[in-house]
Order: C-alpha cells, then structure tokens, then sequence
C-alpha cells in the first residue's frame, strides 16, 4: 500500500516473477510454449519468440546461424527491458541455442532449462540428414520435412491416441517458411560441440528429457548432466521429444521448483517465501 495523494491505493507488480525466455525447437514457433506461459504465468514471465522464418515473425533469407538466433535473442531482451540475467529455457534447437547465448551473452543467463536436447555437435551422418532435407524443402516444400517428422516427434502412444496433439505439432510446423527452415537446418548442422562448455556453465540447470525420445536418446541428457556443475535431471514417463506438450503438467512442475530455486535460491519455494515474509 501507498498513500500518493489522498488515498490509499492497492496494486499488483508483476515485475517478481522470474523472466524465462522460452526457445522453441525445429520446425515450430512460440506457440510449443502455450501450456508452459499459461500454466506458469504466477511465476514465471515468459518472453517466447518466433525464430527468423518461424511463426509470425517476418519473411527473412535462409542464412542459418545460431550466433545470430542467439544476437537477435539478447536484442529482444533489450526490447522488453530485461537488461539482467533470465532462465533461458530451450527444447532441442532451442537448447542448441541457448548454449550460443550462454556462449556470446552469458551475461544473460541466470538459469538453464535443457528439454529434449543435446550438447553434441552433428555427426557426419547428421550433417549429411541435413543436407537431404534442406533439398526436399527446395523441392517439395516445408511439408516434406513435416511429413517426415511428424511419427517421431511423439511418444508412439502419443502419436496414436492424441489426435489433437497430433493436429497442433503439424500445423505448428506448416506455418514455418522454407527460408526459416533452411535457415535452421544449416544452424543445425553446423552447430558447435557445447560439451566442452558444460563444466563452465556455473548456472542452475535443469535437464528435462522424454522417457520415450525418438530424436534424442536419454543418454545425451545424463552425459549432459553429468559434465554440468549444478543441474538436476527429470525423465518423464508417457513422453517423446516434446515432453512440454505431452506431459504439460509434469513439465510444469519441474520448471516451478527449478525457478523457485533460483529465484529464491531453496528447493521450496513455500517454505522460502514463509521465511523472508515474500508473498
Ligand atoms: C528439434 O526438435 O529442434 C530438432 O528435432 C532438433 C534436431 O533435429 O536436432
């Protein structure tokens, strides 16, 4: 309360809930976060962008790199006047990503959340995956690449008992460009080895990965938590490589605890806001 001239006025601050930017992976957009900014909006405040080429964000070329996702990234937290440190939150290109911005704006980062992602630079086998897709997009379009992802993306009982799921990831995909998507496949491709950062990454980190992962098998997220100073790992059951849309709830929960430990820096974030009188 305050009393400004002659009354006495109530309000609400938003300002204390921890800034997240939400990194969305291949081929989607800020909308793969939807369950997380609404099931997360008392604690969390959620800056979700549409990468180059991706969602609404404007047409753009095709050159793909992480260092400018991750340039255009720290420009946008400038734009919203988050000048400090945030959790930056990714899922698999998204993680690719959010180790560039570790990388050149580690000024930046409070915090890591890794979903359904990886440390590990390309294989050769990889590169070459890379390459054959950016072809099919010149040839045929987005929906190829779509098309082609879409089985995996999904825990098999995912993808044959959730329709709506199904229909959401699709069109989510089919609203990228070709630009946008060639752009990111040859970010993809030509992503650095983070590995050798991950004992440097003196953050908190929380690794979240799908129990039934068919891109990215369990054992890239344990090696990644095993080389990162201070980050804990959650394997969610009934979960693919979207594990924040297949089991939002589950997913919710872990990032809640993790903010309130790095907010607040206790793993109970009742018990911490008793003590210091917070509400
Ligand atoms: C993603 O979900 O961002 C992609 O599957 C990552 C990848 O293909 O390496």
């Amino acid at each position: 309360m305050t009393r400004p001239d002659d009354y006495l006025m109530a309000w609400e601050d938003s300002a204390d809930r921890v800034p997240v930017l939400w990194l969305h992976g291949f081929p989607f957009n800020a909308t793969l976060w939807d369950e997380q900014i609404d099931g997360l909006t008392d604690v969390a405040r959620s800056i979700a962008p549409d990468l180059r080429g991706f969602g609404l964000s404007a047409p753009t070329d095709d050159r793909g790199d992480l260092a400018r996702y991750a340039d255009d990234c720290a420009r946008l937290l400038d734009h919203v006047g988050l000048t400090g440190p945030v959790v930056v939150a990714g899922l698999s290109m998204g993680g690719y990503l959010a180790y560039e911005l570790a990388r050149r704006h580690p000024q930046r980062v409070a915090g890591l959340v890794l979903a359904a992602t990886r440390a590990t630079p390309e294989s050769a086998e990889g590169k070459a995956g890379r390459d054959a897709a950016a072809a099919e997009v010149r040839a045929h379009g987005v929906e190829a690449v779509a098309d082609a992802m879409l089985p995996k993306l999904l825990a098999p009982d995912s993808y044959e008992n959730r329709p709506d799921l199904v229909d959401f990831v699709a069109e989510m995909m089919l609203a990228a460009t070709p630009e946008g998507v060639l752009g990111a496949l040859a970010a993809m491709r030509d992503r650095p080895d983070s590995r050798p950062d991950l004992p440097g990454l003196d953050v908190p980190c929380l690794v979240i990965h799908g129990e039934d992962d068919q891109l990215i098998p369990v054992s890239e997220a344990e090696d990644t938590v095993a080389a990162l100073p201070d980050a804990d790992l959650v394997v969610l059951p009934g979960a693919g490589h979207l594990p924040n849309l297949e089991q939002p709830e589950a997913f919710n929960a872990a990032v809640r605890e993790f903010l309130a430990e790095v907010f607040y820096g206790d793993e109970d974030e009742d018990e911490e806001q008793d003590d210091n009188g917070v509400d």
